[in-house]
């Protein structure tokens, strides 16, 4: 069930990534050009809130079985003078829960305003905020964290 759920938890960044994107273009797009706020508007930053709050749930499954997770809050002393461990136990989860923060309230708060432009505005600025914290607590090939793209 692990490496399963790691599978489909890494998989699903895509779509976390690629939705995020779209909305944040889609909201900057219509918040300048003072374009109707329409139901796919909405329905896209719902659907982006909800792969953001899946990830969540699975994120948090993998938190109590992962091996990694496991052997840091074992020791946490030592686990935060160690940069991977200290990732997986504090600063990856701590990250993601701001960034999916943010994006929840961004949609309901979107939801509540009065303009169209408004709606826009606080859609474009909580989910980009979102995506930036996001983005940066991936362990993307590249990072310090190096893991691969699948
Ligand atoms: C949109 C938010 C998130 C994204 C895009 C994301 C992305 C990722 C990625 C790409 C991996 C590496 C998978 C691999 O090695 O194949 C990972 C692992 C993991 N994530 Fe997340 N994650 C998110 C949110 C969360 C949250 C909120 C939690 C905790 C509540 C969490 C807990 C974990 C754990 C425990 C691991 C596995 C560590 C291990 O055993 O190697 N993630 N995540």
């Amino acid at each position: 069930m692990y490496i399963g759920l790691l599978h489909l938890h890494s998989t699903l960044r895509y779509v976390v990534v690629i939705l995020l994107i779209a909305v944040i273009i889609k909201a900057f797009l219509g918040w300048s050009g003072n374009k109707t706020f329409t139901e796919t508007d909405r329905k896209l930053g719902l659907f982006t809130m909800i792969s953001v709050h899946l990830q969540l749930v699975i994120g948090l499954i993998l938190y109590f079985i992962s091996p990694v997770v496991q052997s840091a809050l074992a020791d946490m002393g030592a686990a935060m003078k160690n940069t991977e461990l200290r990732f997986w136990a504090v600063e990856h989860i701590a990250t993601n829960i701001i960034g999916i923060i943010l994006i929840t309230i961004g949609y309901s708060t979107a939801k509540r305003a009065a303009t169209d432009k408004a709606k826009f505005m606080r859609t474009a600025l909580f989910y980009l905020i979102g995506f930036v914290l996001i983005m940066s607590a991936i362990p993307w090939p590249w990072s310090r964290v190096a893991r691969g793209w699948f």
